[in-house]
Parts: C-alpha cells; structure tokens; sequence
C-alpha cells in the first residue's frame, strides 16, 4: 500500500509507539492522520487530528468510524501490559487485557471494514508481539491476548481479502516505550535491561510502514520476533532475552 497520500488512524497515538506511527506516517507524506486515544488532550502529534477513541468503549468506536469516514489505513496499536499470571493473577485484569488487545482490536476493526472498503480497500496493521507465540511467566495474560490477536489478525485478512484489504500483523519483542521500561525495572527488581536489548521505536516502526508498504502480511521486526516464530517449529518455548537460537 501507497503512505503518500493515504490517510491514516492509529490507536494508542498519545505516546511511544503509537505516536511514532503517527508521526513517520505524516513524514512519510500522508494526507491525514488521526491519531487518537482515550485522553486527547494528551496528544501532541504536530499535523495530526486529534480523536477520542477508547478501544474498549463500543460508543467511542462508533464515534470515532463516524467522524473519520476517510481513512484507508488502519494501525491497531493500542494496548496494555497488564503483567499478571493465569493462574492467580486478577480475574479483571486478565479480562482486561483480552477486552483491549482482542475485542478491542475486533470492535474497531468491525467499525472500520466497511470504512476501509469504501476507500479502495486499503490496509489494517495489527501490532502483535513475540508473546504472540511463546509465553512469559509474570505476563501471561499479555501472552494470551496477543496470541488471540495474531489469530484475529489471520482470520480478518480472510475475510476481508474480497474486499481488497491488506491486513498485516507485527511481530517483534522488548521496545524501549515507557511501558517497557516500567515493566522491564519492575521484573527486575529495580535494575534494568542492559544495553541493546531494547529495541528503538523508531526503528520498529520504520519496519512496519516500510513492511506495509510492500504488501507483507505478517512482518518479523526484530530478531526476537524471528526466533519467536521459528520456534513454533519445535516445543513451545518460553520467551528469552537470548533469542539466537531459534531453532
Ligand atoms: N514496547 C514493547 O516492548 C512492545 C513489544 C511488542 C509489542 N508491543 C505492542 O505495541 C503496542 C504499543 O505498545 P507501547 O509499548 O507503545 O505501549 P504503551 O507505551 O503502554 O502505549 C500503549 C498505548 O495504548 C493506549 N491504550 C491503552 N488502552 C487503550 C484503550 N482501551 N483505548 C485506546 N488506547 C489505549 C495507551 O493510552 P493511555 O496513554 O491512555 O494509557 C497508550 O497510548 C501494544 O499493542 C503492545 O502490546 C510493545
């Protein structure tokens, strides 16, 4: 799919990756991108427009279909890192979790096919993780919607293929977004990653539109989203920071 020219709406755009896509999608000559989120008041993506969107709130999404009938792309970005468990984690927030990643996802893509059908067609990309396909104990939960993502994201390209639509997920692993940072110190006990283990957001999603751009379905950002799914080959594999050997 064309960025020059298209118009755009991402999820999650207040901030880290959601506000990169926002950004480098103007940059890469967009005509238009809403860049929403549950508090607009917080977004500052110079050129956007701003729109509510709570991916959780059915009259949200309704709203926002309505008030951006021109998009052609569509970036389901939004997301939490609720690290819980399975097994003894908040029932709630596990609920929570599948709610914003998967019906979330689904509702706003529900809302937006029949939008994307009367632009020609256009794309959706669905931001994924490597817990897409391994798990990790401390946010299994997290595991369980992104995997239930990835299926979505496969089942919608289906369906929507008559219509023309490209849909396309992205894979990749630890990025250094505010949430991660949080998550990764936290895990650890106050200590951090080392050096080199994060990703840059700007280069994941640099990938993306390039990857969107060239008409991939599904896109391996990083080397962890490689590993990740090479090792569905074999046993399933909890994720780790050492993803070299994938096989
Ligand atoms: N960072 C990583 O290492 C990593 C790796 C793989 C995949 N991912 C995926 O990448 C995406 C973005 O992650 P990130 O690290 O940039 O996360 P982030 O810093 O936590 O940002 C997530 C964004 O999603 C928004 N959001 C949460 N719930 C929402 C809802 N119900 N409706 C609308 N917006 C909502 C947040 O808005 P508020 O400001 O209102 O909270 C925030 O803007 C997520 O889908 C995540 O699963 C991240």
């Amino acid at each position: 799919m064309r960025l020059h020219g298209a118009t755009a709406l991402v999820t999650g755009a207040g901030r880290d990756l959601g506000r990169h896509f926002a950004e480098q999608l103007l940059r890469r000559g967009a005509a238009k991108v809403y860049a929403t989120a549950r508090r607009p008041e917080l977004v500052d993506v110079p050129g956007a427009e701003v729109l509510a969107l709570d991916v959780t709130d059915p009259a949200s999404v309704a709203a926002a279909a309505a008030a951006a009938g021109d998009v052609d792309l569509l970036v389901n970005n939004a997301g939490i890192s609720s690290g819980v468990n399975l097994v003894d984690g908040d029932l709630d927030t596990i609920r929570l979790t599948l709610d914003t990643h998967v019906y979330g996802t689904l509702a706003v893509i529900r809302a937006f096919a029949p939008v994307l059908a009367g632009n020609g067609g256009g794309a959706i990309l669905n931001v994924l993780s490597v817990l897409s396909f391994q798990s990790l104990v401390g946010n299994n939960a997290y595991a369980v919607a992104k995997s239930a993502q990835w299926s979505l994201t496969n089942g919608v390209r289906l369906e929507l293929a008559a219509q023309g639509t490209l849909v396309t997920g992205l894979v990749f692993g630890p990025t250094a977004t505010r949430t991660m940072k949080e998550y990764a110190t936290e895990a650890l006990g106050g200590g951090a990653l080392p050096d080199g283990m994060l990703n840059d957001p700007v280069d994941i999603v640099r990938t993306a539109l390039d990857g969107v751009e060239a008409g991939k379905i599904e896109i391996l950002a990083d080397r962890y989203g490689a590993a990740a799914k090479a090792s569905l080959a074999g046993d399933p594999r909890p994720f780790t920071l050492e993803p070299a050997s994938a096989a």
